[in-house]
C-alpha cells in the first residue's frame, strides 16, 4: 500500500476520495492540503485523514506520490513542488498549461528518477480500449477521417467557482480536449499538425449555482475552437470544441476507415455502448461494453458509485514498483498538451502548426490486467 496525499480539496476530490477507498488496494489516501485550510480540513474530516498545510505534506516522509488536484493554473507549479520534494506526481488534466512547463516537469523526473502522471485516466476504460480493439483488429479498415464534437453551454451553469473555465488555462479545448485527445493517440497515433480558428461568442457568463450564484464572470479567452487535426498516419479529423452551444446532437467520436465506420462514446466516461458499420449503408451495429470491468453502467457518471477515476493513479503506483512505464503518462500528456496548445496558437495566428512533440501509443488495458486493480 503505498501511501498517498491529495493538493486541492475542490469539486473533484471526493471522486478520488471515494475511488481510493473503495476500489483500489495499491494506495491509501492519508492526508491532504488545500491553498484555504477550510476546504482541506472538511476533506480530512469527511475521509478521516490528515488535514495538512501544503508545505507540511510536502515534507511529509511517509507518503511517496501525491495528487494533484489544483486548478489548472497552479497545475505546474504544485506538481513541480512535489516533484522537488523528492514524491511522485499524478496531476489533474491538463499536466500544465504551457508546453515549456510540461516539458520542464517531465525533464525534473527524469532526473530525479520519480514517476510523472496525468489524467485523464477514462481512456483505461472499457469504451477506449474496445473501440482500439475494434480498429486493430482491422473489420473498420484504415482509420483515414473522423470527426470529434464536444458542446455544451457551459460549467458555470453547475460549478460554484467557474472562473478558472474563462481566464488563462481554461477554455474547452484544455478542458475537455485532454479526453479526445488522449483517446485519439491512444486509437490512431500521435498527431502530426492542426488548424484551426475561434470565436468568444459571450463576453461575460452568469454563475448559475452556489454562494455565488448570480455573480458574472468576464470572459478571457476563447470559447470554441474549429479545427483539422491531421495524424502521423495520415488520418484528417475535423474537431469541434465549444462552450457556446445551447444542445446539440453530434457524435462525440465518429472514425471512418476504408472497410467501415466506427462511433465512439464520450471519451469523458469509461463505458457507453460502441457503434461500428461495416457495409456500405447498413445500419449500425451496436457494441455494448458493460459487462467488461471499466464499463458498468454506472462507471460513468462523475459521482457515480463505479466512477474509476483514480485508476491512472493505481496503474501508475503499480508500474513505479514493477518498473515500466505508466499508461497516464508524462509522455502522452505532454503531447496531448502540444496538440491543444498548437490548436489555441493556430487560430490566433491563423496558420497551420506542426508539432513538436510525439508520444507511443499506450499499451493495451485488457480485463486480463485490469481486474488486479479494481
Ligand atoms: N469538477 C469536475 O467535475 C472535474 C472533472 C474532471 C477533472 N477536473 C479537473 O480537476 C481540477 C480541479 O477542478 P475542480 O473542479 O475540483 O476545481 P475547484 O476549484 O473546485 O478545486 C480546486 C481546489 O484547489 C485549490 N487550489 C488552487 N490552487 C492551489 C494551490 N496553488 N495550492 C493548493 N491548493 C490550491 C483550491 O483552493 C480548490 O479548493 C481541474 O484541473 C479540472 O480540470 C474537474
Amino acid at each position: 500500500m503505498m501511501k498517498v496525499g491529495v493538493i486541492g480539496c475542490g469539486n473533484i476530490a471526493d471522486t478520488y476520495f471515494h475511488s481510493a477507498k473503495n476500489f483500489f488496494n495499491n494506495f491509501e489516501i492519508i492526508a491532504c492540503a488545500d491553498l484555504y485550510p477550510e476546504a482541506s480540513k472538511r476533506s480530512a474530516e469527511k475521509y478521516n485523514i490528515k488535514n495538512l498545510s501544503v508545505e507540511e505534506l510536502l515534507l511529509n516522509s511517509e507518503i511517496e506520490l501525491i495528487i494533484n488536484l489544483t486548478i489548472p493554473d497552479a497545475h505546474f507549479e504544485v506538481s513541480k513542488s512535489i516533484l522537488n520534494s523528492g514524491k511522485h506526481s499524478y496531476s489533474e488534466k491538463p499536466i500544465a498549461i504551457e508546453f515549456a512547463d510540461g516539458k520542464e516537469l517531465l525533464k525534473i523526473a527524469k532526473s530525479k528518477n520519480l514517476y510523472v502522471g496525468s489524467a485523464p485516466d477514462t481512456f483505461l476504460g472499457a469504451a477506449i480500449q474496445k473501440s482500439k480493439e475494434i480498429i486493430e483488429e482491422g473489420s473498420i479498415g484504415d482509420i483515414v477521417l473522423g470527426s470529434i464534437s464536444m458542446g455544451v453551454a457551459g460549467h458555470e451553469i453547475w460549478h460554484p467557482n467557474p472562473d478558472f473555465y474563462y481566464k488563462y488555462g481554461g477554455g474547452p479545448i484544455l478542458d475537455m480536449g485532454p479526453y479526445y485527445f488522449s483517446a485519439l493517440v491512444n486509437l490512431l497515433g500521435p498527431v502530426k499538425s492542426v488548424y484551426s480558428q475561434s470565436r468568444t461568442v459571450f463576453s461575460q457568463r452568469e454563475i448559475g449555482s452556489g454562494n455565488r450564484k448570480g455573480e458574472k464572470i468576464d470572459v478571457d479567452i476563447p470559447t470554441t475552437l474549429v479545427s483539422q487535426i491531421e495524424f502521423n498516419s495520415g488520418a484528417l479529423i475535423d474537431s469541434f470544441f465549444s462552450f457556446d452551444v445551447y444542445k446539440h446532437n453530434k457524435s462525440h467520436i465518429e472514425l471512418y476507415g476504408t472497410k467501415g465506420a466506427i462511433n465512439v462514446p464520450d471519451p469523458s466516461y469509461f463505458g457507453g455502448e460502441i457503434k461500428i458499420c461495416t457495409e456500405k449503408n447498413s445500419d449500425w451495429k451496436t457494441i455494448k461494453t458493460d459487462d467488461m470491468n471499466l464499463g458498468r453502467l454506472d462507471a460513468n457518471r462523475i459521482g457515480g458509485e463505479k466512477n474509476y477515476r483514480g485508476i491512472g493513479v493505481s496503474e501508475m503506483i503499480d508500474s513505479i514498483i514493477n518498473n515500466k512505464e505508466n499508461r497516464c503518462s508524462g509522455e502522452l500528456s505532454l503531447h496531448v498538451l502540444d496538440i491543444m496548445q498548437s490548436i489555441i496558437k493556430s487560430a490566433k495566428v491563423d496558420q497551420k502548426i506542426n508539432l513538436e512533440s510525439s508520444a507511443k501509443v499506450p499499451d493495451s488495458f485488457l480485463d486480463s490486467e485490469n481486474n488486479k486493480f479494481i
